[in-house]
């Protein structure tokens, strides 16, 4: 199997048990969403690929900032959106890890990541929120995200703007309007993109599938 691993605390658990499967035996071939998971993957002696030799993956599976039960999703609070976007592109299915409280009625709790080219990005913030205010969504202020002081740079050497939009009532939408924007490599939304979410809580685990999956 041809296998992508997400990036975040619950895809590190993921890959830490595929770890285990592997030295019992399993054949998988992965590819990592971020140089964090490489390192990870590297350290527990999963076989990785570069993408470009793997061509189509059978699967990735991968956390969620929010889910909701269109499976529609919120990621990138760990900074991985743009290659775990290209990763989920890639792949035949993708399933989602997360704990019950990553589930919403609606998305837009979590504030949704942006990931900006560094040139000319506060022009790219306003053209972010001029189309932000066309979808009636005029009291977002965006965060340009820091770590210890310093603008944080993605695996790719972006900036990403944290964008609190409070409830969203139409995530694809919104992520068609985002894709639009010259300077935005790429927004958090995942519509469409997920197969299944597996949603771990108090009362036991919970499957949510596509419909027609
Ligand atoms: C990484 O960029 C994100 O998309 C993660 O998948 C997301 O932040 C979930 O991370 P946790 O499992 O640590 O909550």
């Amino acid at each position: 199997m041809k296998l992508g691993l997400g990036t975040g605390s619950t895809a590190d658990l993921f890959t830490e048990f595929l770890a285990e499967r592997v030295r019992n035996g399993l054949t998988i071939i992965a590819t990592p969403t971020s140089e964090h998971t490489a390192e990870l993957a590297r350290k527990l002696a999963i076989p990785l690929a570069d993408l470009n030799d793997l061509e189509r993956l059978d699967l990735v599976v991968d956390g969620a900032d929010e889910a909701d039960a269109a499976l529609n999703l919120i990621k990138g609070g760990g900074g991985a959106l743009l290659r775990e976007k290209i990763v989920a592109a890639s792949a035949e299915r993708m399933i989602v890890i997360a704990d019950a409280s990553k589930l919403r009625p609606r998305l837009g709790r979590f504030p949704l990541p942006v990931e900006v080219i560094p040139f000319g990005h506060a022009t790219t913030l306003a053209r972010i929120l001029s189309a932000a205010a066309s979808l009636g969504y005029s009291q977002v202020v965006p965060v340009l995200r820091r770590v210890n002081g310093a603008v944080y740079r993605t695996d790719n050497g972006n900036f990403i703007y944290d964008c609190p939009f409070g409830e969203i009532h139409d995530p694809a939408e919104l992520a068609t309007e985002l894709s639009q924007i010259a300077g935005v490599v790429e927004h958090g939304l995942f519509c469409g993109v997920a197969w299944m979410l597996i949603i771990g809580g108090p009362d036991g685990v919970r499957l949510i599938e596509r419909a027609g999956a």
